[in-house]
């Protein structure tokens, strides 16, 4: 199983995991994606053209590559239709991308009830992505969701969306008081969007589990990142699915051990877009000056991102969680100039120390997080691919963060193009 690696996000997401995957999916044969949906927002620029993927794969922009979007993940197919007609206008080949039939659905009514949700907590929201994900993990749950296969059973699909459009309506009526959803359009629109996407449409477990068999060299993709996981990170402030490298099993349909070597991508900072805990988060003026050096803004939404201090403590728990054997760091030209850089080291709550994350709303509120202080760097990093052009205390930046946390610092990235990157270690191990 040598010849497999993971790409997860250590921190709330958008840690530059497309950019990574990209940068090795040119060794790749397969790339698979195993969770989440059209709430991911994955970028690559390459020679100054931006792509940004939803649902599709990253490997997609090398021809040849096999790109699966595993069962694991939720599909807007209509959604899905616009992403792969932008990627071909963009001059995309798509003949390598295969959608599992086993995907389940995000479908209008599961949009509608995450923005009225939203709206019904108000200030208590989760600030979501509004792209359905929660609602749509919910009935695969409560084994009320359609599936891709069901497209392409018409009297099942109009079956099946008849009743569960029946449901929500209720509620979006009854309950939430908005629009009720009509059934006719709706229908039209996912015959459309279904014929679109036939081509595309497979057994893709069966193709990645041909592919290990034969000892190819395949990469799961993850979106979202450890905190935003469903178990394990700061619930109920999380995505609905287990965006840890245990959901590559599950989600892309092999045995556990197929995951392989995880590369774990964090920024040499912190981000979080949406609500909850955020314990190294830099409100006002240093928050915001951070977020214009970084350009914080999301992929998906373009909502800015709060912005933050490095936090091992919650790196120390993803690294566990995820079994990361290596470290991608990305980011560390946007630390230029910011002045000394802080990191959290551990928390206090109560006056004791701990370097365990809590479970509970409150454990959040009262803990202040720890930290040691850095001294910072000046210079342009963009583009820099040699580490001994580094000035030398952000190469002591980085060798601290991989000392803490015990794993070597493999890449460093050093700007949003495909080749900014400074390999420090063995990577993938192919
Ligand atoms: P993902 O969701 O983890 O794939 O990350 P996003 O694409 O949502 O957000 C990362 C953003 O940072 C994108 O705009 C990338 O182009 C950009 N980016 C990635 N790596 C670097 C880097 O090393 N330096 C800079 N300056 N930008 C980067
Ligand atoms: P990538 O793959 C950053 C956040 C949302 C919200 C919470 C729940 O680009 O890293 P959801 O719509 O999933 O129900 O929202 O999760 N979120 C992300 N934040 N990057 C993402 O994906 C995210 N996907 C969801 O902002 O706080
Ligand atoms: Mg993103």
């Amino acid at each position: 199983m040598s010849r497999t690696a993971t790409i997860v996000g250590l921190q709330w997401g958008d840690e530059g995991k497309g950019k990574i995957l990209d940068g090795l999916a040119g060794e790749a044969e397969v790339v698979v994606r195993y969770q989440g949906g059209g709430n991911a927002g994955h970028t690559v620029i390459v020679d100054g053209t931006k792509y940004v993927f939803h649902h599709v794969p990253t490997g997609i922009l090398y021809p040849g590559v096999l790109c699966a979007i595993g069962n694991g993940t939720v599909v807007d197919v209509p959604a899905l239709e616009v992403e792969l007609d932008e990627l071909r206008g963009q001059g995309v080949d798509l003949s390598g991308l295969r959608i599992s039939s086993r995907a389940h659905c995000v479908l209008p009514y599961h949009r509608a009830l995450d923005e009225a949700r939203e709206q019904a907590r108000g200030s208590a929201g989760i600030g979501t992505t509004k792209r359905g994900i929660g609602p749509c993990y919910a009935d695969k749950a409560s084994r009320t969701g359609i599936r891709v296969a069901d497209l392409f059973d018409p009297p099942r699909f109009a079956e099946l969306l008849r009743r569960n459009l029946d449901e929500k309506n209720a509620i979006l009526v009854h309950l939430y008081r908005t629009k009720p959803l009509e059934f006719e359009p709706l229908l039209d629109e996912y015959r459309r969007a279904a014929d679109a996407i036939a081509p595309y449409v497979d057994d893709t477990a069966a193709l990645v589990q041909a592919a290990l068999a034969q000892d190819k060299r395949v990469l799961f993709e993850g979106a979202q990142g450890v905190m935003l996981d469903l178990d394990h990170g700061t619930y109920p402030f999380v995505t609905s699915s287990s965006a840890s490298s245990a959901g590559v099993a599950a989600g892309a349909g092999v045995a556990p051990d197929a995951a392989g070597r995880v590369l774990g991508v964090s920024k040499a900072y912190t981000t979080r877009v949406g609500s909850g805990p955020f314990p190294t988060e830099l409100h006002g003026e240093p928050g915001e000056r951070l977020r214009a050096l970084g350009r914080e803004y999301g992929a998906t939404t373009g909502r800015p991102r709060r912005c933050g201090w490095l936090d091992l403590v919650q790196l120390g728990h993803a690294v566990r969680l995820t079994g990361t054997r290596a470290l991608v760091l990305t980011k560390l030209d946007t630390l230029s100039g910011y002045g000394p850089l802080k990191v959290a080291v551990a928390y206090e709550r109560g006056g004791r120390r701990i370097d365990t994350l809590p479970a509970d709303a409150r454990g959040w509120e009262e803990l202040t997080p720890v930290y040691e202080e850095l001294p910072g760097w000046e210079g342009d990093l963009v583009g820099t691919t040699d580490e001994a052009k580094l000035p030398p205390t952000a190469r002591d930046y980085v060798r601290f963060v991989e000392e803490r946390l015990g794993i070597p610092a493999v890449l460093v990235s050093t700007g949003p193009d495909r080749r900014a990157l400074i390999q420090r270690g063995e990577v993938t191990g192919f």
